[in-house]
């Protein structure tokens, strides 16, 4: 399996906004109620690109199975070394190790960018990134009960962290 990792493009945003949507529409994994539209997910990329965060996508057989990106955690200044990331993967194509090799990158280009600190927010119903995270490292640092309501129900998430200059 040839996974080949690589800047996002605008042309990717098709392929993205199906796993994202499918994760808006579907799951608890992204507090939203409706889908995006292309036109959305562009501007929040560019938005991060314009602010030099990283997005990227991986790739097999020239087609887009996931991407991952970071941005701030919170906007105050003094937050400059922390950030906030989401990795996805298509469904059809979890636990082939893809996550890892996307969350892997995301991890050096914070080291490279000097930040501190990543920060994952995890609503508590998603064990599979729970332990996706525990297993690259991070730790869980905190719970903010019922912080989401979705699907008629209130929603946790969950905090885990890791700190890159250990
Ligand atoms: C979370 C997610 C990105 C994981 O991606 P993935 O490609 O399936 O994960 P990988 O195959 O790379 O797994 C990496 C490690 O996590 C572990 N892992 C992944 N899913 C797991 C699960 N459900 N239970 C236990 N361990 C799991 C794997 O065993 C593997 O461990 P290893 O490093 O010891 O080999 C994927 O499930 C996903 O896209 N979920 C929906 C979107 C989402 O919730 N994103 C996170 C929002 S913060």
């Amino acid at each position: 399996m040839q996974v080949i990792l690589r800047p996002y493009q605008i042309e990717d945003c098709r392929s993205i906004l199906e796993i994202v949507n499918y994760n808006i529409n579907y799951t608890t994994n992204i507090y939203e109620f409706s889908s995006r539209t292309l036109e959305e997910q562009i501007q929040q990329f560019e938005d991060k690109l314009k602010k030099r965060f990283p997005v990227i996508v991986a790739e097999l057989n020239k087609e887009v199975v996931g991407f991952g990106y970071y941005s701030e955690f919170r906007t105050r200044p003094a937050y400059q070394f922390t950030v906030e990331h989401s990795v996805y993967v298509s469904n059809e194509y979890h636990n082939k190790g893809i996550g890892k090799i996307i969350l892997t990158e995301l991890i050096q280009l914070a080291k490279k960018q000097n930040k501190n600190t990543m920060i994952a927010v995890i609503d508590s119903e998603n064990q599979n990134s729970i332990s996706f995270h525990q297993k690259a490292g991070f730790k869980t640092v905190g719970i903010i009960e019922q912080s989401g309501y979705k699907f008629d129900r209130w929603l946790n998430s969950v905090i885990m962290q890791l700190l890159l200059n250990l």
